[in-house]
């Protein structure tokens, strides 16, 4: 017997989207099903991110929507999870009290228990008390994919970057056990899933609260998972990634061969205000470590301009160590300053006209040196994994190669979910046009 309809919005990274798979899975274990519309939904959860004003903005303009559908209907169950309910607590409540929930980020597994709670009771409810050493496993799992699983391996992170909120929300590292993230992998794998994507802060240091494997040693393990054809993983941090990682990634079978590697600036200057634990130098180094070895790769990085202090001289690093890099994409982001991190309360904070401005420049710089690589590969056959119908054309598949570009291509007789061989035919900045290859 169902108990009602609940609609679940996400915000934020895909850990954000792996949480939410948990809180559906739960919701759905209680006889709760799930409806596209806001408007008949009973529950009513948002999964927040913080990570930048803009995603706080989105949210609370969803917090303002909802309220006119709880006057139509006082029994909707309301409720934000995420890094935001994390960061705010019952602030959120003192601002929108038609919020009937805020669940912390490692309160995942408390879900249906408190909606129950709230059932019964009709009193709101806050719990974001954050615990470093507890991993809920064994909760049941609502994946959005088809084909593609997220997988997180470990939570949190212990590098606090000082412009980053992550740390605050949440919390330290601390791996998940390889035998659970295989298990997984494995229940995922029967289920139909061919690619993996194993998500953490900084997957380079999993394992180093628990020494039971290393993330080289995962790797190794899911790689051999049955019926697994495509391993994924982010994000790297660029002063944990070894040789031994290379070499994985280099003798997997289905390892991936494309490597996050957000530098987030160029200039070393920029880089120890950032505290990023590595110079331009360093990076540098390990970059190339990766090209001698895995020359197939495509590297991608995350860029943030304007961070305080930023001068005319580091943007120009900058520009020319993008130029250096030649990434195959980068995301770029405007500084953002969050309270109670370092940088928020550094003096020398950046114009917004000047941010906007280096944004601009970085992004056309980027666009060029991306559409470069992609034009190089014109007339390659590569291999994809067709993920369903393009969004603007639904005569055309869209899937995406080893390397994690996405491929647009007439649909023939395969199905959403086979490996197909596609001839590149058109490159573009952002997505290679092709013909299935016979
Ligand atoms: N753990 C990952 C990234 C997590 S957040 C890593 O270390 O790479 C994703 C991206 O958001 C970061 O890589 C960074 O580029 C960006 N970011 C984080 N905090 C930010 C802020 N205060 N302003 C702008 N961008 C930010
Ligand atoms: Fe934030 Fe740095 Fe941790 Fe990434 S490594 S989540 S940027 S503190
Ligand atoms: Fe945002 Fe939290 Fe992810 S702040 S980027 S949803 S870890």
């Amino acid at each position: 017997m169902s108990t009602g309809l609940y609609k679940i919005l996400v915000y934020g990274c895909q850990m954000n989207i792996a949480d939410a798979e948990r809180m559906e899975g739960q919701l759905q274990a209680a006889g709760y099903a799930r409806t596209e519309e806001m408007t008949h939904a009973d529950v009513i959860l948002i999964n927040t991110c913080c990570v930048r004003e803009t995603a706080e903005d989105k949210v609370y303009g969803k917090i303002g929507e909802v309220k006119k559908l709880k006057e139509r209907n006082p029994r909707l169950i309301f409720g934000i999870a995420g890094c935001m309910a994390q960061k705010e607590g019952d602030n959120l409540m003192r601002r929108a009290p038609h919020i009937d929930f805020v669940l912390g980020t490692g309160k995942v597994q408390e879900l249906t228990r408190i909606i129950g709670e709230i059932r019964a009771e009709h009193s709101p409810v806050v719990d974001v008390t954050l615990s470093d050493q507890t991993i809920a496993e064994n909760l049941p799992i609502a994946r959005g994919g088809q084909f593609s699983a997220w997988v997180p391996i470990m939570y949190g992170c212990n590098n606090f970057c000082t412009y980053c909120i992550v740390p605050y929300v949440r919390g330290r590292e601390r791996s998940r056990a390889p035998e659970e993230i295989v298990a997984e992998v494995r229940r995922a794998a029967e289920e139909g899933y061919r690619e993996v994507t194993l998500l953490g802060q900084n997957v380079n240091s999993y394992g180093k609260d628990h020494k039971q494997a290393d993330f080289a040693d995962l790797l190794q393990m899911v790689d051999a998972v049955d019926g697994i054809r495509r391993v994924r993983f982010m994000t790297s941090h660029p002063k944990d990634i070894s040789d031994k990682l290379i070499e994985t990634i280099k003798n997997g079978a289905h390892i991936c061969e494309h490597i996050h590697l957000p530098v987030q600036y160029g200039s070393s200057r920029i880089l120890r205000a950032m505290n990023r634990g590595y110079t331009v130098e360093q990076y540098r180094a390990r970059a190339q470590r990766v090209r001698e070895m895995l020359p197939e790769a495509s590297l991608t990085t995350d860029l943030i301009v304007g961070f305080p202090g930023e001068t005319d001289e580091d943007f120009a690093e900058m520009l020319s160590f993008l130029r250096e890099m030649r990434y195959d994409a980068a995301y770029t982001f405007l500084y953002s300053k969050r309270s109670g991190t370092p940088a928020a309360a550094m003096a020398e904070q950046v114009a917004d006209e000047v941010k906007h401005a280096r944004l601009n420049a970085l992004m056309q710089e980027q666009n060029t040196i991306s559409r470069e690589i992609n034009e190089a590969l014109a007339g390659a056959e590569v291999e994809v994994m067709v993920e369903g119908a393009s969004k603007n054309e639904p005569s055309v598949w869209s899937g995406r190669t080893r390397t994690n570009k996405i491929v647009l291509f007439p649909h023939g007789a395969e199905q959403a979910g086979d490996f197909v061989r596609v001839r590149i035919t058109q490159p573009q900045t952002w997505v290679l046009k092709g013909e299935i290859v016979t």
